[in-house]
């Protein structure tokens, strides 16, 4: 049985039966008369509140860890084989920003990729870093970002002498993965620093069939930093996340704590950080092992399910480049596919509504449906059965002159004309809104996103380009705020 320190200080605490003289005033009750019933229909009951405590006597404190946080943190440490883990409350993107400030100086240049989540360029912003923006690989096959290639940092590094550090996304979204190895061995070679946003990869280091954890790197080539988010793939509760330092590591682990420290809010809350604790103990237990084992065959008969349909095409590490570490370029138990038809947006949005069907995310051309250890045979057969459906149904007419699974061209925006830094637009004192049509050729002062994947399609210091345009009009934009002059 694993342990988990922030559960038992929680359930010892619940023993003492104590009166509430203090924050949070709910007090461990739901909310009166007509609150209340609305309340428990939530499931706000008072077993949960009564847990959702903070930092109290017999408790931990968040940013002074020395009772159960911190033994729930060096247990997460121990399990990762890394030397210190920080738990974080506002998820991967504010474990980023405390990876940032804690890594750089002011005026630094990091190597970052243009299909970056929103929460590195606020990074970027927060800690006055200067982004040398390289090209992710374009899937023509997919219409999909992926990974960057060894060969594109080590070009950056020979162009770019001053570049300090890089921040690798790993994986994408859809799962795609970067060779880590390589880039780590040429990071500790020109001596860079790597913080890795594995955001979506809080299981790589659990099982063989995923692609390769950056905390798995040997310690001689490892990473600075990793930050995932196990509350995405891993079971523990919305925004809960954790940042590891690998043995290794030329970040101090007091200068990361001060970083959280300046970001995170003084009243954690102890639903999230048992949440944390929970997860990572069910990740050690030979329960999620099975659990996950169990996932992994249902993945497979998934796959040939899907692949006898003839009007779709499934992304699998087959079509993905072989990675130096031999371990898988793709996370499988992610299911990104097109339709022959339609696009990625009307057959996410047809199974939705005519099978209930609630996808992760689509776009012009494919659709990304995630696959967890808690889906069961019913869920796995609802999946397939869905898709066999679309496939017979001869009414479809939408989207009818798209060629089937016809190569999708490189969006043309990528690489950005950088005019200011991301906090020097930021911070400009000169900002006028302007509509997309008068926006041309100005000055980015704002990020625009669209959200999921939350990769910027506008960055702030970024001249607007014409192919901008229409795709700042599909994320609803209609005016921007940009640098007067
Ligand atoms: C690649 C990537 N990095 C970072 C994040 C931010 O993670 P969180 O939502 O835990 O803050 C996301 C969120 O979707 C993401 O996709």
């Amino acid at each position: 049985m694993q342990n988990t320190p922030v559960v038992s200080a929680l359930l010892n605490y619940k023993t003492l039966n104590r009166r509430r003289f203090h924050v949070p005033a709910h007090a461990g009750l739901p909310l009166g008369n007509h609150f209340q019933a609305l309340s428990q229909q939530l499931g706000f009951s008072s077993a949960l509140l009564d847990v959702d405590l903070t930092e109290l006597d017999g408790l931990d404190v968040l940013s002074i860890p020395e009772g159960c946080i911190a033994e729930s943190q060096a247990l997460t440490a121990e399990r990762y084989g890394v030397a210190h883990t920080f738990y974080s409350i506002n998820g991967t993107s504010g474990g980023l920003h405390a990876c940032l400030l804690a890594s750089f100086q002011p005026d630094d240049a990091v190597l970052t990729p243009r299909n970056a989540h929103r929460s590195i360029i606020a990074g970027l912003v927060l800690a006055g870093l200067n982004p040398v923006w390289c090209e992710p690989i374009w899937y023509a096959d997919w219409g999909l970002w992926g990974d960057v290639s060894p060969a594109t940092v080590e070009q950056a590094f020979k162009q770019n002498p001053n570049i300090k550090g890089v921040i690798i996304t790993h994986p994408t979204y859809e799962g795609l993965a970067t060779d880590l190895e390589t880039i780590a061995k040429l990071c500790k070679t020109h001596n860079k620093r790597l913080i890795v946003d594995e955001a979506h990869g809080a299981l790589f280091a659990w099982h063989k069939a995923f692609p390769q954890s950056a905390c798995e790197l040997p310690e001689a080539i490892s990473a600075d930093a990793i930050v995932q988010s196990p509350h995405k793939t891993g079971g523990s509760l919305t925004q809960s996340a954790w940042v590891h330092l690998p043995k290794g590591s030329a970040i101090s682990p007091q200068r990361l704590q001060q970083a959280l420290n300046h970001l995170q809010t003084t009243s954690p809350s102890y639903l999230l950080l048992a949440s944390l604790d929970l997860a990572s103990a069910w990740l050690a237990s030979v329960d999620f092992q099975q659990a996950l084992q169990r996932q992994l065959l249902r993945v497979q008969r998934l796959e040939r399910q899907l692949q006898a349909v003839p009007s779709v095409r499934l992304l699998r590490k087959t079509h993905l480049p072989v990675l130096a570490c031999g371990r898988p370029a793709l996370d499988e138990t992610r299911f990104y596919l097109r339709h022959a038809t339609l696009s990625g947006e009307t057959v996410a949005e047809i199974l939705e509504t005519e099978r209930g069907l609630s996808y992760e995310s689509c776009n012009p051309y494919g659709a990304l449906y995630l696959t967890s250890f808690q889906h069961g045979e019913a869920d796995f057969q609802a999946f397939a059965d869905g898709f066999t459906w679309v496939d017979e149904q001869s009414v479809i007419e939408e989207i009818q002159h798209e060629k089937a699974f016809e190569p999708v061209k490189q969006a043309s925006f990528m690489m950005p004309e950088v005019a200011l830094s991301p906090r020097n637009a930021f911070f400009h004192e000169d900002v006028e809104t302007v509509t997309l049509a008068e926006a041309q050729g100005r000055i980015s002062a704002e990020t625009i996103v669209r959200c999921p994947p939350g990769i910027p399609v506008l960055l702030p210091g970024e001249r607007i380009q014409p192919s901008h345009l229409s795709l700042l009009g599909q994320t609803g934009t209609q005016a921007i705020q940009v640098i007067v002059g």
